[in-house]
């Protein structure tokens, strides 16, 4: 349903050009749950605002069931139902909580449901619903209510990045409980950036990303194991040798 078929992005740096996202093909499945995953700087966030539009491609195409939206913008690909949460999501003085909710639904949205989509990310709704989202919101709350609005809109492919971070262990158990049910009863296609192993495990299919380029792609079964192994090692190197568990 989503086809990435040979795309760059390319950036100007003290005049010379570096590729931050090397000629990446992927296809993604509808109603698959992938996880993307790999160090930081590897190109995952760049992805995802490819694939939003909010930064430009330099080469290659990206089909949405099976048109050709690379020239579409932001709107219009969001109009076709592609959503993206953000890793910091911004803040936008002078509107409430139930307001955006309503704002991304994209019409009318019973109270009771803004209610849920707040219960479904651990935040409680009396407190929550009618509070501005300016800055007087903690960094966690307000990661939690830009993927309470991504619940609220309806669409065919919802793309988080690092929905886990600065989320309390709570808040984050009910998050994961959330994408298992959005994945169930919605058919979503559903991508979330995460470097956490219990997100990686709710993957249909694992994506590690390094350098812009796949370093590995494969079901979860495949691709987890070599993960945590690689992990593994690498602290127990920077802790010195002695302590290397092989
Ligand atoms: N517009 C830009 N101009 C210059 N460099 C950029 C631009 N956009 C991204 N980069 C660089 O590209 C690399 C990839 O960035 P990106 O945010 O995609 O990484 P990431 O995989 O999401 O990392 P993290 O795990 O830390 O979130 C980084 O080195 C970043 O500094
Ligand atoms: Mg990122």
């Amino acid at each position: 349903m989503l086809e990435l078929n040979n795309i760059s992005f390319k950036v100007e740096e003290n005049g010379e050009s570096r590729t931050i996202i090397d000629d990446l093909s992927i296809s993604f499945e509808e109603g698959g749950f992938y996880v993307i995953t790999g160090p930081n700087g590897g190109g995952k966030s760049t992805l995802a605002k490819l694939i939003m539009g909010i930064s430009e491609l330099s080469e290659g195409q990206i089909l949405f069931d099976g048109e050709d939206i690379t020239d579409k913008n932001i709107t219009e690909r969001a109009n076709m139902g592609i959503g993206y949460a953000f890793q910091q999501p911004p803040r936008i003085k002078g509107m409430t909580v139930e307001d955006l909710l309503k704002i991304a639904h994209k019409g009318d949205l019973p109270e009771e449901e803004c209610c849920q989509y707040l219960a479904d990310v651990g935040l409680c709704p009396k407190e929550y619903l009618s509070r501005e989202v300016d800055n007087s919101l903690s960094g966690g709350e307000m990661k939690r209510i830009e993927i309470a609005t991504i619940l609220a809109r309806d669409l065919k492919i919802a793309i988080f990045d690092e929905p886990e971070a600065g989320i309390d262990l709570w808040s984050f158990a009910k998050l994961n409980e959330t994408f298992q049910k959005m994945h169930k009863e919605k058919n979503h296609t559903i991508i979330i950036i995460s470097h956490q192993e219990r997100i990686l495990e709710l993957a249909d299919k694992i994506i590690v990303l390094e350098n812009g380029k796949i370093k590995t792609m494969g079901t979860k079964e495949e691709v987890l194991p070599s993960i945590l192994n690689q992990v593994n090692g690498t602290v127990c190197a920077i802790q010195g040798k002695e302590l290397f568990n092989e």
